[in-house]
């Protein structure tokens, strides 16, 4: 049995249509969803139709929580929020009752565990991101003693792919597009997320785990943003675009460099100065513009900005 893993979907319906014609290419028998298929973006319906349609194994995310109204929103950023209350207000009572029959913690036929976000918290399981090697310990060590033997949790939420292995006691990030398992140690993998991915790739991400070549395979997917982000955007739910004319892939890219230069350090600041009127770490929506003028005042009375304010 060959697995496809998503997660994150976010409501982003060309993302999941596009990931599925994938899936269905790469001759996956299963597809696992690791929760948040609702929330940022305005198809959650569509959305949790086609997952059901594919007889998806699905667990619940903090954002399906939320939006059926079993979890706070405080945790949310402002966008996230609005897009809970939004989407609230529209969900079709099916896919709201579908959403609230969705376990934590989902066992896949022995070889997989699927969770949103952690496998160890015996409370917010969905929302605790395993974004630390402490955390990802504490999820290995419940992977260990998991009653179902698998050796492989499924994780999501972080919105960032990866592998990470435990074998004789020490944790190391595996790198690759394709990664072979070892027998004798433990996995955590992302799939990162369909909808919303957070790496600097645009592309729609998933995974494919085929437990009897001990394989885990990362995918991407291209698809046309642009008409999910008008729709989000005419939804109230996203600000109106800066820089209009900056389209994809050169706005990915450029954010990709200005992180990689320090947002504040002088070839960051030279490169935004190019743009006559425009703030590239405030329009391209790295920073806040608070936090961009407080960067600058220190900035001019000569002194070192605090990156890690
Ligand atoms: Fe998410």
């Amino acid at each position: 049995m060959k697995y496809a893993v998503v997660s994150d979907i976010h409501a982003n319906l060309p993302a999941l249509t596009a990931v599925l014609e994938a899936i269905a290419a790469d001759g996956a028998q299963r597809i696992v969803c690791l929760g948040d298929m609702t929330g940022y973006h305005t198809q959650p319906d569509a959305c949790v139709r086609l997952l059901r349609e594919a007889n998806a194994l699905c667990v619940a995310g903090n954002h399906d929580r939320a939006i059926i109204g079993i979890l706070p929103t405080e945790g949310f950023c402002p966008q996230a929020q609005q897009a809970v209350v939004w989407s609230r207000e529209r969900l079709q009572p099916g896919t709201r009752d579908f959403l609230a029959s969705l376990p934590l913690k989902r066992s896949v036929d022995g070889v997989l565990v699927a969770v949103h976000g952690a496998l160890h918290p015996q409370v917010g399981c969905e929302w605790v991101r395993l974004d630390d090697d402490y955390k990802r310990a504490q999820s290995l060590d419940a992977l260990a003693v998991h009653p179902s033997g698998a050796r492989v949790c499924a994780f999501g939420h972080t919105h960032r792919p990866g592998v990470w292995e435990r074998q004789a006691g020490a944790i190391r990030r595996v790198e690759g597009d394709t990664v072979t398992l070892r027998p004798d140690a433990w996995y955590l993998v992302n799939p990162g997320s369909v909808g919303e991915p957070r790496d600097d790739d645009p592309r729609a991400s998933y995974l494919l785990f085929d437990p009897a070549a001990r394989s885990v395979r990362f995918r991407r997917v291209v698809y046309d943003r642009s008409p999910v982000l008008a729709a989000t955007r005419a939804a109230g739910l996203l600000p109106p675009q800066r820089l209009p004319w900056l389209g994809e892939p050169a706005r990915s890219r450029l954010k990709k460099i200005l992180r990689r230069w320090g947002l504040y350090g002088v070839a960051a600041l030279q490169a935004s100065a190019l743009f006559d009127g425009v703030d590239l770490q405030v329009d391209l929506g790295l920073v806040a513009q608070g936090q961009a003028d407080a960067h600058r005042q220190v900035l001019q009375a000569g002194r070192e900005p605090d990156l890690g304010a």
